[in-house]
């Protein structure tokens, strides 16, 4: 276990107790209407972002930008498209098909969420016919995405150097592994790279001692942070051009760094005192009790689903010396506040093993909603580790509009997530789920382009589209 950092200052750390204030509740719950939101403007409303992205990390940017009301076209290889319509299960032709030219299959559910509100078209970005085209684009676009290695659109003669000359004005988001120079840079990389090299998985699992190994996060954190990263450097860069230099900027991301710049205080303390830090699994290193236990029963034992089957798990977070004393009562431990007087002994190692596996034991007969509720009356944070079913079923995120059915034009009735801040005059919005490879075809290039239904058939019959 890594050394202690600083105890937790006694009077900010403690979270306000609530304080009803209705009138402000009203105001927010009106203010941010999820019934409104189609009848407000869009921010982004007139900015235009070509996105030549693949997996979750380019695209992530350009649907960040979409939500908030840029007009976003993807371009996909011809008839494929991009590899994440392949890589995750879903992807039967009955649920969605990928294109109209291969209607026997589908897109894969990992496309879902990274491809919000986008417009949908084909380009060969090896074919010279294509690259023209590629140029006329960028004359009217805003903001260019695209995350493939580092120098491939340079060499396809359609990288920042060359749109530039064609839209001194143009934003370039360029998201890569490990940055366009430096020794790390020739190879390819994904999420879980990124967080392999970054320095996350050290210090996520459990540590050996519990059997435990370094672990990967189920969802592609590394990839959706990059994203967020690149529209806000891409909004930046938009401030920028439009206040003060009336000229564009090539930006460049590396997921590896990326990581890196949210492991905390992992750095200087390495730097400073040439300690490692490392993981502790579900307890904390500088909290204590601020984790997650096990309960003993599950809250469906009945459940068709085996993980559900299993016991629940709670956390709770009781480490200022007034809520461990409130923990130590709720749980029969009074003797734990003569045993851990302070945040220095509770933390300890030591101390951490004894302390969570008693709350376990404690827990051994109850549910995590048993638990949560018992600790919740004495006044500590807690809360049930809840699952996508539970986390649907909760009225606080179907109220607020951050998960709700979404009617889409293609895909059909589908549960969607959608933007988790809100904006009061100008609301993100999701409008549709993703589109088959191509869809807008006619109606993006007949537009920026200019091209008629016979030119859009030849390029389309030769793949060049
Ligand atoms: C994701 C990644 C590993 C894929 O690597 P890759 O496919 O080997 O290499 P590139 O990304 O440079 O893509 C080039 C290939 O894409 C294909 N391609 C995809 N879309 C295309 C299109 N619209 N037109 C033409 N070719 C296309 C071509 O086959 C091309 O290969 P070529 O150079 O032989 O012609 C790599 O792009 C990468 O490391 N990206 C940065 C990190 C990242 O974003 N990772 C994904 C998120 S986790």
């Amino acid at each position: 276990m890594a050394a202690r950092g600083k105890k937790p200052n006694n009077q900010n750390a403690r979270p306000p107790k609530p304080v009803a204030n209705p009138d402000f509740e009203r105001y927010c719950r009106q203010t941010f209407s999820p019934a409104s939101t189609f009848a407000k403007p869009e921010v982004l409303k007139g900015y235009r972002v070509l996105s030549c992205t693949q997996y979750i990390l380019g695209p992530s940017c350009a649907t960040y930008l979409g939500e908030l009301g840029a007009e976003v076209i993807k371009m996909e290889l011809p008839r494929r498209g991009e590899p994440m319509r392949h890589s995750t299960p879903g992807n039967e032709g009955f649920l969605y098909p990928l294109s109209r030219w291969v209607p026997q299959s589908g897109t894969g559910l990992g496309f879902f969420g990274a491809n919000f509100n986008e417009y949908f078209i084909s380009m060969d970005f090896h074919r010279s016919e294509a690259r023209e085209l590629m140029y006329r684009l960028a004359a009217k676009a805003d903001v260019m995405v695209e995350n493939y290695r580092p120098g491939t659109f340079d060499r396809w003669g359609i990288g920042y150097r060359q749109l530039r000359e064609i839209n001194p004005r143009l934003i370039y988001v360029w998201l890569g592994g490990f940055g366009g120079w430096g020794p790390g840079r020739v190879r390819a990389s994904y999420d879980i790279l990124g967080q392999a090299q970054g320095g996350a998985f050290s210090i996520t699992g459990q540590p050996e001692e519990f059997g435990g190994s370094p672990s990967k996060h189920t969802i592609w954190l590394a990839d959706y942070w990059g994203g967020m990263m690149g529209a806000l450097h891409a909004l930046s860069a938009l401030y920028w051009r439009d206040n003060v230099s009336g000229e564009g900027t090539f930006i460049e991301y590396s997921q590896v760094h990326g990581v890196s710049r949210q492991l905390e205080y992992a750095l200087p303390l390495y730097g400073r005192q040439g300690v490692i830090r490392e993981r502790w699994g579900n307890w904390d290193t500088e909290l204590c009790v601020h984790g997650i236990i096990k309960c003993g029963k599950s809250s469906y034992p009945n459940s068709d689903n085996p993980q559900e089957q299993e016991e629940g798990y709670v956390l709770i977070s009781a480490y200022e010396d007034e809520d461990f004393a409130r923990l130590a009562k709720a749980i029969g431990q009074e003797k734990w506040v003569r045993l851990y007087k302070s945040h220095d002994a509770r933390v300890s190692p030591e101390s951490q093993r004894e302390i969570y596996p008693a709350l376990e034991a404690w827990a051994k007969d109850k549910t995590k909603e048993q638990v949560a509720q018992i600790l919740d009356r004495a006044g500590i944070i807690t809360q049930p580790v809840w699952n996508a079913k539970e986390v649907a079923g909760h009225p606080h995120w179907r109220e607020r509009g951050s998960i709700r059915w979404l009617d889409d034009p293609t895909y059909g009735d589908v549960l969607s997530q959608g933007p988790a801040y809100k904006m009061s005059d100008t609301p993100p919005r999701v409008k549709w789920a993703l589109k088959p490879i191509g869809a807008d075809n006619e109606l993006i290039y007949g537009k920026l382009c200019g091209l008629s239904a016979e030119e859009l058939k030849r390029l389309e019959a030769e793949e060049i589209i």
